[in-house]
């Protein structure tokens, strides 16, 4: 696949704020086991961590968007993720039930609308599961899937939606790492694709 170089951050020409997706998924297109993820694999997880919270403005914070499944799948004392305005999607939730700084909206189109209304929030990252993905890679505020490709098959009872042929690998991060990682005797890579649509 030819890769070409673009901007860094997402870009519009309207006022739409727009989201990346990020996600690492194995060989088999799976990205969960039981509500876990079915690999260990700490450098990655570093990876998503820096890359969800780095923003060029100090004075802002990114927002992570998830379903319910993704959020409880988080370790107790990992939630909400640390740095980032959490956000989660349910239909069945009460606000209530989630700590007071997480927020809780029913659809991902009122998410982004009611973050959109905020100068405070510099980049939007959508970090699962299944069916947000889906929704979030044919959405016109997709700017880029940041897609952590693991080479090996693994376990799994979720899986990721077939990537939307709009999307084109890109160079111009120069924050993600190039080539083939490896931990604990798994291959794996960081690959950025952006919608061209
Ligand atoms: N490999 C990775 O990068 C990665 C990333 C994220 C998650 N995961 C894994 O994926 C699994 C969890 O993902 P999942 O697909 O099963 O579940 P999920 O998408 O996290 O959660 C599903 C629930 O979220 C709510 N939801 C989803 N889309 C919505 C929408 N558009 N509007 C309103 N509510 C919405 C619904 O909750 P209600 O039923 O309450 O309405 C739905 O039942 C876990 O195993 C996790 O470890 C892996």
């Amino acid at each position: 696949m030819g890769k070409i170089l673009t901007s860094l951050f997402p870009f519009s020409t309207s006022k739409m704020l727009k989201f990346n997706l990020i996600v690492a998924v194995c060989e088999n297109s799976g990205i969960g086991l039981k509500g876990e993820l079915p690999w260990r694999l700490r450098s990655e997880l570093k990876y998503f961590s820096y890359t969800t919270r780095r923003r060029e403005n100090p004075k802002k914070q990114n927002a992570v968007i998830m379903g319910r499944k993704t959020f409880y799948c988080i370790p107790e004392n990992k939630r909400p993720l640390l740095g980032r305005l959490n956000v989660v999607l349910s239909r069945t939730l009460k606000a209530s039930e989630l700590p007071t700084n997480v927020l809780l909206y029913p659809s991902l189109e009122e998410a982004m609308q009611q973050l959109e209304q905020s100068d405070q929030i510099e980049t939007v990252w959508i970090v699962g599961g299944s069916a947000v993905y889906k929704e979030a890679m044919a959405s016109q505020r997709c700017h880029r899937i940041y897609l952590t490709k693991i080479y090996k098959d693994f376990d799994c009872d979720t899986f990721f939606p077939a990537i939307p042929l709009d999307f084109v690998e890109v160079i111009g991060d120069p924050e993600t790492p190039q080539g083939i990682q490896e931990e604990e005797g798994i291959r794996y890579e960081y690959i950025v694709l952006e919608k061209m649509s």
